[in-house]
């Protein structure tokens, strides 16, 4: 599992994705880490921005809303049956509550669609897209991800 963990996240990051669907099948659990890894990353990018504390870079932006995107179209598949054991915060809420689940996927995938063109305009629009976009990240943990 770990060698596998470590094998998606290098593909990921290499952006070969046609390879990811292989290891997605083989452990969905370290699949769908490694995307949230990668979200992580570009969440602390775009918060960086936001607080001034790097420059506004529009490529970056492009870059995090495209990889979000990217998550919410492949995050779904990744909870097949079985994958609710091994080393995984997966909430039972994602079997027992599938349809909301899903929901809360869709809307991520559609504030992001919505917010694209905005964030990567300019720092205000990047703030105001943000503020939409962020709050995704919170509200499904809070359902569908175990706190430690
Ligand atoms: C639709 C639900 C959903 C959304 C939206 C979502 N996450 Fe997650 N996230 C999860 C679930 C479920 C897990 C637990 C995965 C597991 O352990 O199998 C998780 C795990 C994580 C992890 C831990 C990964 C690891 O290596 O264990 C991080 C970090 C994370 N999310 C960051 C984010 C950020 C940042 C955003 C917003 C940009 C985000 N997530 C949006 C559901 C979501």
């Amino acid at each position: 599992m770990k060698f596998n963990a470590a094998i998606a996240g290098a593909i990921i990051a290499a952006g070969t994705f046609a390879a990811t669907a292989v290891i997605a099948q083989q452990d969905p659990i370290a699949a769908r880490k490694a995307l949230m890894k990668l979200n992580n990353d570009h969440a602390r990018t775009m918060t960086g921005m936001v607080r001034g504390t790097a420059p506004f870079d529009a490529k970056q932006v492009k870059a995090a809303f495209d990889q979000w995107a990217d998550t919410a179209s492949k995050f779904g598949a990744l909870f097949p049956d079985g994958s609710q054991q091994g080393d995984t915060r997966a909430a039972p809420a994602i079997w027992t509550e599938r349809a909301k689940f899903d929901a809360a996927i869709a809307k991520f995938g559609k504030d992001v669609a919505d917010n694209s063109a905005k964030a990567t305009g300019d720092l205000e629009g990047l703030k105001a897209a943000m503020s939409v976009v962020g709050q995704n990240c919170g509200s499904c943990h809070e359902t569908f991800r175990v706190s430690r």
